[in-house]
């Protein structure tokens, strides 16, 4: 009798300490009695640490919380008597961090005596990283849906108006060709003439914006292709007060890819930093390799205003534009995602307000020409 006694208790012990999910026993005065290995593993305790020490228990499992556990597992709205349906809550483990997990519990009782309570928790770390992650590919599925049918209409308009742009370029200039250089009209002329041109500009980024595909590709470097275009850029007037350093990795790996394309690409977002910084401030360049090797890593900070987060997830939008009229078209960070994504590379933004911005480019080593998400006929 004895032995069986004991070889029962031996396998419910067993169950118990094998059970994945965190299994603890408490007196009626909290001080755990049982803490099984699947609690050790989701709280990085030991049951050593806790078994008869209601101190270190109260670290994860507050008076207040216990307080509240008890009142709920006492009356019957949250599941019956004496139980707690299963609640989620938050723990904090051995390392201070958040764990949260799903708990019920119920009042022991022997002969009608509260004796104790156990309460049974599972970890959903996993499950919930695995649910962000879904949410995160599917708003991005979302996003360059967006992106792509905003592009095909984009290009439409493009294509339409090209024609009839070089038309009324065509006879303003054949007009002002026969006017005299005193006519009333010249000047009005000249004013048709600017601003048609300033409509080409745009159709022009609009084209690069729903270009297809990548132009040449080729193997060459990153960092001279920066370089070159801090060159260019830093001579224009517009940034003699702003400071460019460029911490460009020597040992990174040349990339296959269209250069022109990523040219355009850290164009755009120089100016746009420096638009954000009102010519004044710094930029900084960093270039390295992918931790795996497997492509490179660009950041460009900027010391600038930030970017609001409610437009955060717009910027990327063609035409969509946070700078007052006719001086920003909304088109220079499409076609840098354009580019990057034709590269099979990613883009994204990370923002302080009122203290500047950082974007990140990741291209891998070889362009792998998608169109996935930019497709236009
Ligand atoms: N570095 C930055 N700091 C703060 N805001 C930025 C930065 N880069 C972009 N933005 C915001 O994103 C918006 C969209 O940028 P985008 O380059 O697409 O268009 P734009 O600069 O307004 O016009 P365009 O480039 O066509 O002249 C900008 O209006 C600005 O509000
Ligand atoms: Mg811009």
């Amino acid at each position: 009798m004895e032995r069986e006694l004991q070889k029962t208790n031996a396998f419910f012990t067993n169950i118990i300490q094998n059970s994945v999910d965190g299994i603890v026993v408490v007196d009626t005065k909290g001080v755990p009695l049982i803490f099984n290995q699947g609690a050790e593993r989701i709280l990085g305790y030991t049951a050593q640490e806790m078994i008869g020490n209601a101190e270190n228990f109260r670290r994860f499992y507050p008076v207040e919380l216990a307080a509240e556990m008890m009142r709920r597992m006492r009356s019957d709205e949250y599941g019956p008597p004496d139980k707690l349906t299963t609640t989620r809550m938050t723990f904090i483990n051995k390392n201070g961090e958040e764990v949260p997990v799903n708990f019920s519990a119920t009042i022991i009782r022997e002969r009608g005596q509260e004796v104790g309570s156990v309460g049974i928790f599972s970890d959903l770390r996993e499950i919930l990283k695995v649910h962000q992650e879904l949410e995160a590919a599917q708003a991005q599925l979302v996003h360059s849906d967006k992106i792509a049918s905003l592009g095909r209409m984009s290009a439409g308009v493009a294509h339409e108006i090209n024609n009839p742009l070089a038309g009324i370029l065509i006879y303003a200039e054949l007009l002002k060709r026969d006017l005299a250089d005193d006519a009333a009209h010249r000047e009005n002329l000249e004013v048709i003439i600017n601003q048609t041109m300033r409509c080409q500009q745009i159709v022009n980024r609009l084209l690069d914006f729903s270009r297809q595909s990548l132009g040449d590709q080729k193997l060459f470097d990153v960092n001279e292709i920066i370089r070159r275009c801090v060159d260019l850029i830093s001579h224009q007037a517009f940034f003699h007060n702003i400071k460019v350093v460029q911490e460009l990795d020597p040992f990174l790996p040349q990339i296959v890819g269209d250069p022109g394309q990523l040219q355009q690409v850290f164009t755009n977002l120089l100016l746009n930093a420096a638009d954000a910084m009102s010519g004044q401030g710094q930029i900084t360049i960093i270039s390295r390799p992918t931790p795996q090797g497997d492509g490179i890593i660009l950041t460009f900070t900027d010391t600038g205003c930030g970017i609001a987060p409610e437009i955060r997830d717009k910027i990327f939008e063609p035409f969509f534009t946070a700078k007052a009229p006719g001086k920003g078209t909304g088109l220079g960070l499409s076609i840098v995602y354009g580019v990057i994504q034709r590269h099979g590379g990613t883009i994204s933004a990370d923002s302080l307000q009122g203290a500047g911005t950082t974007f990140t480019v990741r291209l891998p080593l070889e362009a792998r020409d998608q169109k996935a998400g930019l497709e236009f006929d």
